[in-house]
């Protein structure tokens, strides 16, 4: 970029120094011919299909090395900024209306200032990017850089340690035996959870519970703390408003990742909140780090013990112990708590489906006793509830965050230049009607397989529905969200039938599925309900 710059700015200073005499009329003159240029040269930038990224980028490379095939197609936006506005507010949405507009949902480019972007509604072209090694890298965003997750799995750039990072999470994280492992922690967060909503029959807003459910679960998976859902605790307040304030500060679209101009002003204020964050972090994490560090005898084996216990290349430092684990307490925690809200919420609004998912419960469970992890393999129309959910309401509609090519390569037939940033728009691919039947219908049978029919997967193997992403960056989580969430919303529907509040005691009493993107895609407006338990035997029974 530099060359490039400088050599444009050359010969407008070639022709500024023709001018004899820098007399007052002279340097105006200086000044209205380099500003003429400037504006030409953005314009012309502009006019490539794609807009101001993708044209200055052709601009550079010249006719030099690769050869010059049909560019890809894409919306111009705006001059120097691009296609910005496709990203404020709900970017799956846009984007998807903008890759129709311009024929391109195979594949299109667009600029969000001077960062090159293609982004597919194609499941084809989803495989192809997700599952090439070229793409096995993310751009990272300052936000990112500044709350230390280039350190972390999700944003380390692909190589040893991102590679290091990912095997220690799965061997002592991720495996069936550890998952399998935390069921009891589960169970205990599960009839928590019934007590908390038995107490509460009328109008209750569940988002709440949820989100501390979730957090607590992470919090005794990677700390090993175990905290009560019903009981206000500090360390608990304290942690769930650092993830708060660094999920906003990770959802927002900070212009000057885009807009290199602008790094030194910092508009959104989003590099001065991440310093003060940053420090709480450091603070809270750092001291349950030395607090494990402490401990001696008998060890519960939680994550933070797992790290510590690395030697050799993979032992990590305390600065990057710190990025993992709040990573891991970071990306377990919002996800989970979003996605049941939007299942529980399907059933408020699906009184014939949420019939049949009792059935189903009364006869693999019975009325009898609660809901076993065990029973879950037996729930074959509830699994389908939950993959029919995910593909209307995946909580990361536009896989969360972003891939990056290492090299240059070649996708659908397009050249593609290293450093372009590539997006997949699940969100389109899983409501498209030339890939699923009554897209827009909330129709859980269609996950529900025939006689000799093999299931649907959706952990990354079939583009067409892959809300954990696809490839080498696959979401490592992925089994253990699944369990979490397909026990819970097990267990909450067994104990209680959700009802919408009634119409006197509240005046809106309809299911809202206005969405709302910050990382994830949450309800715009938060689920109110009213219960009724449906066991008259405890819990525990
Ligand atoms: C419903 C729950 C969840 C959803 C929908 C989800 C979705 C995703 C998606 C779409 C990605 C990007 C994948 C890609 O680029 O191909 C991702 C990455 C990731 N997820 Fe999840 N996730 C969930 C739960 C979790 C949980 C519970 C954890 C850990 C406790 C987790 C940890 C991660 C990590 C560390 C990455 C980064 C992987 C990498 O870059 O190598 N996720 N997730």
């Amino acid at each position: 970029m530099t060359t490039t710059t400088n050599i444009e700015s050359l010969w407008v200073f070639a022709l500024a120094s023709k001018c004899r005499a820098f007399t007052q009329e002279n340097v105006a003159c200086s000044l209205l011919i380099m500003f003429l240029a400037w504006f030409s040269m953005t314009l012309f930038y502009w006019a490539h299909p794609g807009g101001p990224a993708w044209g200055k980028f052709m601009f550079k490379r010249g006719s030099s090395s690769v050869p010059v095939n049909t560019p890809i197609p894409g919306p111009r936006g705006f001059p120097l900024i691009g296609n910005m506005n496709l990203m404020v507010s709900l970017a799956h949405r846009k984007i998807a209306a903008a890759a129709e507009t311009c024929n391109a949902k195979r594949l299109m480019a667009f600029s969000l200032g001077d960062t090159r972007v293609i982004v597919t509604c194609n499941p084809d072209v989803a495989k192809e990017i997700l599952n090439s090694s070229v793409f096995a890298d993310r751009p990272v965003k300052e936000s990112a850089y500044s709350l230390m997750f280039n350190r972390a799995i999700g944003f380390a750039p692909y190589g040893v340690y991102w590679r290091t990072l990912r095997r220690i999470a799965a061997n002592h994280l991720f495996t069936p035996k550890q998952i399998k492992g935390a069921e009891t922690q589960r169970l205990d967060i599960a009839s928590q959870m019934v007590d908390m909503f038995g107490d509460h029959k009328e109008g209750f807003c569940v988002r709440q519970v949820l989100k501390r459910a979730s957090l607590n679960n992470m919090m005794c998976s990677v700390f090993g703390r175990e905290y009560k859902l019903n009981s206000l605790n500090n360390e608990v307040e304290e942690l769930r408003d650092l993830v708060e304030e660094g999920y906003e500060l990770l959802g927002m679209l900070n212009w000057t990742d885009h807009l290199p101009w602008l790094v030194d002003f910092d508009p959104q204020k989003i590099r001065s909140r991440c310093s003060k964050l940053v420090p709480k972090v450091n603070r809270f994490v750092g001291g349950i780090i030395a607090a494990h560090r402490a401990q001696n005898g008998e060890k519960n084996m939680d994550f933070v013990h797992v790290l510590l216990s690395l030697q050799g290349p993979d032992k990590l430092s305390d600065s990057d112990m710190i990025a993992v684990l709040w990573e891991m307490i970071f990306r377990g925690t919002d996800t989970v708590a979003v996605l049941i809200e939007w299942i529980l919420a399907r059933m408020v609004l699906h009184p014939d489906v949420r019939s049949r998912v009792h059935d189903e419960l009364d006869k693999v469970v019975g009325r009898s006793r609660s809901v076993a992890e065990s029973d879950l393999s037996g729930l074959v129309y509830l699994t389908a509830v939950i993959k029919e959910v995910l593909r209307l309401h995946p909580p990361g509609p536009l896989l969360s965050w972003a891939r990056l090519a290492i090299t240059d390569t070649t996708i659908d037939g397009y050249h593609v230049p290293e450093g372009t940033t590539a997006m997949v728009n699940m969100w389109a691919i899983s409501r498209d009607p030339q890939v699923w039947k009554d897209p827009l219908e909330f129709m859980p049978d269609r996950f529900v397989s025939k006689e000799g029919e093999v299931e649907f997967s959706i952990l990354g193997s079939d583009l067409r529905l892959a809300p954990f992403g696809s490839g080498r960056r696959v979401c490592p989580g992925k089994n253990l969200a699944l369990t979490t969430v397909s026990f819970w919303v097990a267990t909450l529907l067994h104990e209680f039938e959700w009802l919408p509040p009634s119409e006197q005691n509240y005046n809106n009493n309809k299911v809202d599925l206005s969405e709302l993107l910050r990382l994830s895609c949450e309800m715009a407006n938060p689920l109110t309900v009213k219960l009724r338990p449906r066991r008259k035997l405890s819990f525990s029974q």
